[in-house]
């Protein structure tokens, strides 16, 4: 048996964000330690404010570890140069929650972008993309069902049309792993199964690797083959979806609305 590949490996890691004016500095994320390897599908939950989106950031250097190690695809997040964090991005799409697409420019160039760590930006911003990176983007758009809305401003696109570009966009990337922050946000239910059944033939056909933040605890059962919940930063549960107890449930969204409550006193 071939053993597969670590793709991320974290040790104690943790985050702090800069402090704000008036409000106590507690870590993000505290005393991570995980490794994920290659082929896995990954669901992380936890009730809002937990750190989900903080996690899949670091994993791209979008945001700074305070301690510990984080190594992603054999670089050290921590310690290595610009260069090497662009290489890194360039195998690690992410979907983000709030899609980061540009507004003013079509579903077609936008999806395109997605080939910008391949070609480079000055090529990207004259458009000199080759053809078949043309034809790809714009198959993997009608793939997800985006055909009449190809050259359409984003701007000019609903919520669950946007997060499909965003999508067309990170799979155009041919990426070795995915991160999708909340990708059924603005999405009905049939089209979020669509985005989670798309990610899983990838994951299953080319080996992707997945990670995915839900709130939706029966979506993350359905597709993932293991869960991380958080709480407070913390990992409270890291494991198969069938050893997530409805007792560990309730524990990791039991203080919803205290949680609620003291957000909006802030
Ligand atoms: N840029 C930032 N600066 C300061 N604090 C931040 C920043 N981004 C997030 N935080 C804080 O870090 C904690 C974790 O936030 P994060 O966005 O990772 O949570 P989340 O689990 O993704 O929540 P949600 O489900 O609402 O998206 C929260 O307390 C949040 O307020
Ligand atoms: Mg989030």
């Amino acid at each position: 048996m071939t053993s597969k590949k670590k793709l991320i490996k974290a040790e104690q890691l943790e985050i702090v964000y800069p402090k704000r004016k008036g409000s106590e500095t507690t870590p993000a994320l505290q005393d991570i330690s995980l490794t994920v390897e290659e082929e896995e599908f990954i669901a992380v939950i936890g009730k809002s404010g937990a750190g989900k989106t903080t996690f899949l950031r670091s994993l791209t250097g979008f945001v700074r570890p305070s301690a510990g190690k984080l190594v992603v695809n054999d670089i050290d997040v921590m310690r290595t140069s610009k260069k090497k964090i662009y290489e890194l991005r360039r195998n690690v799409a992410t979907i983000y929650q709030s899609f980061n697409l540009v507004e003013r420019m079509t579903a077609l160039d936008n999806a395109l972008c997605g080939r910008l760590g391949y070609i480079g930006n000055i090529r990207g911003l004259l458009g000199l993309f080759p053809k078949k990176d043309k034809e790809f983007a714009y198959r993997t758009l009608v793939d997800l069902g985006l055909e009449d809305r190809v050259h359409y401003r984003v701007d000019q696109l609903s919520g669950g049309e946007r997060q499909r570009v965003a999508i067309a966009r990170a799979l155009v990337q041919q990426p070795q792993i995915v991160l999708a922050d909340e990708p059924a946000a603005s999405l009905d239910i049939s089209l979020t199964k669509f985005v989670l059944n798309t990610l899983k033939d990838l994951n299953k056909q080319n080996g992707l690797t997945v990670l995915v933040n839900l709130h939706d605890i029966e979506l993350a059962k359905m597709y993932a083959t293991r869960i991380i919940a958080l709480q407070r930063g913390r990992i409270v549960f890291d494991g198969e979806p069938e050893k997530l107890t409805e007792d560990l449930l309730e524990v990791i969204y039991n203080e919803y609305e205290h949680g609620e409550a003291s957000k909006s006193n802030e």
